[in-house]
């Protein structure tokens, strides 16, 4: 179920309608960015027609987010989870979990507003547009958070059938 594996490379060309498996777009990147660990949890393999450069946006954006919530935390607790799980009915989801900092209640209602950033030298700009891209995926994001130390998971649905039918009319 879990496995620990070398960050693969991948060539990210933007624009519509490309092949994605999501498997093969993770660049989590572990050596140089000290996650303790990666788990990997790949429960599925779809193999997708959507475009590929809005996801490796989006997963970039969680990624980089999950990195700054564990730079704080102890060694030995700093595990970053990527998992592939299909969603009934129709759906899938990829998820970017993390053992870091976590999210308290009342700011978990304000993640996705423009500009809203707890960092000193933040934006708040990477949730909002990672939220604006799932949904021009036909998909959605939410976060979700047990509270402060807790860590974070966030999650993209996407609906299998919303790439099914961006094949379909690239077809016709
Ligand atoms: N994995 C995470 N763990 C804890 N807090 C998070 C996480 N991801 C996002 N956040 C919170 O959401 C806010 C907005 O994130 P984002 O839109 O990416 O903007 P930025 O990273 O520039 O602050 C962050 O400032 C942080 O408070
Ligand atoms: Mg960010």
């Amino acid at each position: 179920m879990t496995n620990v594996a070398p960050a693969d490379s991948h060539t990210v060309t933007p624009g519509m309608g490309q092949t994605a498996e999501p498997r093969r777009l993770e660049t989590v990147p572990r050596r140089q960015r000290g996650y303790q660990s990666v788990t990997r949890d790949y429960q599925i393999a779809p193999r997708l027609t959507l475009d590929r450069h809005k996801l490796i946006q989006i997963l970039s954006n969680l990624l980089s987010n999950a990195r700054h919530a564990l730079q704080d935390q102890i060694q030995g607790q700093r595990v970053l989870t990527v998992r592939i799980r299909a969603m009934m009915p129709g759906s899938f989801a990829i998820d970017v979990e993390d053992s870091g900092t976590g999210i308290e209640t009342a700011i978990l209602e304000r993640l996705f507003e423009f500009g809203f950033t707890t960092k000193k030298d933040g934006h708040g700009f990477g949730l909002h547009a990672s939220a604006n891209l799932a949904k021009e995926l036909g998909g959605e994001l939410s976060g979700q958070s047990d509270g402060p130390g807790r860590g974070a998971r966030f999650s993209l649905r996407v609906p299998l059938s919303a790439a099914t039918e961006q094949l379909a009319r690239r077809r016709a």
